[in-house]
């Protein structure tokens, strides 16, 4: 018994190596737009700085409420700032994601803890990141600045980077309707 729950252990982690491992090798071979090692390193570095701001984070500024629609939360909340990631600067739009049962703007307003369900994030990166999508890095956060995940081919890719590139749907094919060719629907926000 022991031996075969040993047994089980050893092939979980050598099958759990393996997806990794091939996760990696076809981010790095440029087959998936996302989740790399590079890209989890990217978001966790622009989460850090985003909650340093209080844009993010238990301490996070409030702003106005508001009713939203599918992908995004029933109620949202939109937020905008210039940051600073490893020396440079780029526009971060941050928004939060409200769902669950009961909730309404006047529930968000006073507990927004309990029905905070995403937190998505556009950030403005350096000309070359990506060139025809405008160079946004794209990050799907929970609340507590881990990654959302989406399944694949028998794997959870993260979504950070250029998320779901050249798919028709996700992150940059849905932005790439916004007006203006921009890739942001807000009117407020000047580029
Ligand atoms: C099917 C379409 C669709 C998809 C997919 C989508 N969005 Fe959006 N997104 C919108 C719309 C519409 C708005 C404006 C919503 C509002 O504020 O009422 C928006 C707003 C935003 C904003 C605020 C800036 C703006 O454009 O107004 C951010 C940031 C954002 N989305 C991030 C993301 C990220 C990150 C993903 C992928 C994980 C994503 N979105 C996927 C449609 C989409």
């Amino acid at each position: 018994m022991k031996i075969n729950k040993k047994l089980l252990l050893g092939s979980m982690i050598i099958t759990t190596l393996a997806l990794t491992g091939c996760q990696t090798m076809m981010s790095g071979m440029g087959m998936i737009p996302m989740g790399s090692s590079t890209d989890q390193e990217d978001a966790a570095n622009l989460w850090a700085v985003l909650k340093q701001n209080n844009l993010v984070g238990n301490n996070m500024k409030r702003v106005r409420v508001y009713p939203g629609s599918p992908p995004h939360g029933k109620i949202l909340e939109t937020l905008h700032q210039q940051v600073t990631v490893n020396g440079y600067t780029g526009l971060a739009i941050i928004k939060r994601n409200y769902g669950g049962p009961g909730v309404s703007t006047n529930a968000v307003k006073s507990n927004p803890g309990k029905y905070l369900k995403a937190v998505t994030v556009m950030f403005k990166r350096e000309a070359g990141y990506d060139p025809e999508d405008k160079n946004w890095f794209w990050a799907k956060y929970k609340p507590n600045g881990s990654l959302h995940t989406k399944p694949k081919m028998g794997m959870d890719i993260p979504l950070a980077g250029r998320v779901a590139k050249g798919k028709d749907e996700g992150c940059i094919s849905c932005h790439k309707g916004a007006p203006g060719g921009d890739f942001v629907f807000a009117q407020d926000i000047s580029l």
